[in-house]
């Protein structure tokens, strides 16, 4: 794939960056909200899962794939990816983006899902499912916090959901038990629970199974929805950036995997064909 970083003022694609399929999820919902935008998806399968991995390496992985999106042309980044979300966020808009470009952003997805369940819960009482180093990090109860102290968290860790996705295992009969097992742990913590956000981008994909466990009157919340809105509201209130997203309606997927692997996956998931690059990171 060709180098186009040197071309600081020419429009390119939206990164679209998660640690494999899980960022599909958002991307769907994004690009049906806003078509006319070139987007650039990129799956590290080759190193998912994240979420069990320490702060250190998740940082320096996700500071490899956004340099990878910025040298494709990217000045805004979307963190597709709760874990990356939560533990490198900030040190790439803290220490690296001032060191690479004072016009590149790169945007995370906790805030923009914490800020649409004040108007959701009533019992103010809120479960959140997500990948250990999401639950650890305490992102979901800090942010939440500071827009509704009222509010009530209890996370739980699932660590096996993310592999049975990448493994493409998730509607085997198999994964009820994982599944079950996480959803009544959370419960059993905190009966009053009336909203549970599934706080990583590979959950929607287990959505069917997750809901046959889930009391009725319980709502489940997957985060696309409210990552489209808030890009469409960020674009709207930045024209400098909008001017450097090109609008030509292109897709372009790449994957630090199989190709054709990330191909037969992520086709049936978004039902088309789509085509994929495999790329090498530095
Ligand atoms: N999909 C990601 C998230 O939202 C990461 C999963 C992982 O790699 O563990 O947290």
């Amino acid at each position: 794939m060709k180098d186009i970083s040197q071309n600081k003022n020419v429009a390119g694609p939206i990164g679209i960056f998660d640690s494999g399929y899980g960022g599909l999820t958002i991307y769907r919902e994004i690009q049906e909200l806003l078509p006319q935008y070139n987007y650039l998806y990129l799956g590290d399968n080759a190193r998912t899962p994240y979420g069990t991995r320490s702060f250190g390496v998740v940082y320096e992985f996700t500071r490899q794939c956004v340099k990878y999106l910025f040298s494709q042309g990217c000045h805004l980044v979307i963190l597709a990816c709760n874990t990356a979300s939560a533990k490198a966020l900030r040190s790439i808009q803290q220490i690296d983006l001032p060191a690479i470009s004072s016009q590149k952003r790169v945007l995370g997805i906790i805030r923009p899902t914490v800020e649409t369940i004040g108007d959701i819960t009533q019992s103010r009482h809120v479960g959140v499912l997500a990948t250990e180093g999401t639950i650890k990090s305490n992102s979901y109860p800090l942010e939440i916090q500071k827009l509704f102290p009222d509010i009530v968290v209890t996370g739980e860790a699932c660590p096996m959901w993310v592999p049975l996705v990448e493994t493409c295992e998730h509607k085997s009969p198999g994964a009820d038990y994982f599944i079950k097992r996480h959803v009544d742990n959370l419960l059993s913590r905190d009966s009053q629970i009336d909203t549970i956000i599934l706080g990583c981008t590979h959950y929607p994909m287990l959505i069917e199974k997750i809901k046959q466990y889930v009391p009725q009157g319980v709502k489940v919340l997957t985060q696309g929805a409210a990552v489209a809105a808030s890009l469409k509201n960020y674009l709207a209130r930045h024209p400098e950036m909008d001017t450097l997203c090109a609008k030509e309606g292109n897709r372009v997927f790449c994957t630090t995997e199989s190709d054709s692997r990330f191909c037969e996956q992520a086709s049936r998931f978004l039902e088309q064909h789509i085509d994929v690059q495999h790329v090498t990171l530095d």
